[in-house]
């Protein structure tokens, strides 16, 4: 695991943006695992910078998302398909039938996982997966406990990450206690990860990433059996 730190948030995201930028240059139909909170959104503010000054091309790159509220309709301001939309699709040219979330309005969510799996071995696989941190350890939605699920999944969120999220919702009474997420086996099959960490609320999660332990508690730490992850993180994460 290389751990890379920066100064600023801003500095995070420019390096996330070389890196992604390399990937997508070097293999124009790439397929980028993407990931949503507040984390990513300067990586994906440079990336539309970047294609707008003519430097990137989406129009082959296909993208898979980590995860998305259950049940949530599309159309909802705070579902990952809308934030993906305002946030990155609606700004560069991906092309629409290339960008792939699990469903969070689907009637069999057990059948849209298996599917969800199946779609991203027929892409071929991940290239480069974008991770963000919880503060309590999850990537995806894989949370902390006794066990962690190996394939795409239904989950329960965890009392921490309900109150976490609620920032983004009118009210923690808003925020859906359920969400598909893609489990730890796929996104460890990503040929690359890059995961960035923000600001002292991570400190305690990326504190278990620098130490030598492998605990469902801390799902991140299962990043330690990756051959090729980069972590991205200021000081406040890093140092607390
Ligand atoms: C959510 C997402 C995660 C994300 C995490 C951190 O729970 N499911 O994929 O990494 O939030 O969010 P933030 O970047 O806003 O701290």
């Amino acid at each position: 695991m290389k751990i890379v730190s920066g100064n600023s948030y801003e500095e995070l995201c420019q390096r996330a943006a070389v890196i992604f930028s390399e990937q997508i240059r070097k293999k124009p139909d790439s397929v980028l695992g993407l990931a949503t909170g507040s984390t990513p959104l300067g990586l994906y503010r440079e990336l539309v910078r970047l294609y707008e000054a003519g430097r990137l091309d989406f129009s082959q790159i296909r993208t898979v998302n980590l995860d998305e509220y259950y049940p949530l309709r599309p159309e909802h301001p705070q579902s990952y398909h809308y934030y993906m939309q305002e946030n990155l699709f609606g700004h560069v040219n991906l092309r629409a039938e290339n960008c792939y979330l699990p469903d969070g309005a689907a009637p069999d969510p057990a059948l849209a996982c298996v599917a969800y799996d199946q779609r991203i071995e027929q892409l071929g696989g991940i290239d480069l997966q974008l991770l963000g941190l919880g503060e309590n350890g999850h990537i995806g939605f894989n949370e902390p406990g006794s066990e962690l699920c190996a394939d795409t999944h239904l989950t329960e969120l965890s009392e921490s990450t309900v109150h976490a999220n609620a920032r983004f919702f009118a009210n923690e009474a808003e925020v859906p206690r359920r969400a598909i997420t893609m489990g730890m086996a796929g996104i460890l099959k990503a040929r690359r990860i890059l995961l960035i960490a923000y600001g002292k609320k991570k400190h305690a999660a990326v504190a278990a990433l620098l130490d030598n332990r492998i605990t469902p508690q801390v799902p991140a730490t299962l990043l330690k059996l990756h051959p090729d992850v980069t972590v991205l993180c200021d000081g406040g994460a890093f140092l607390g």
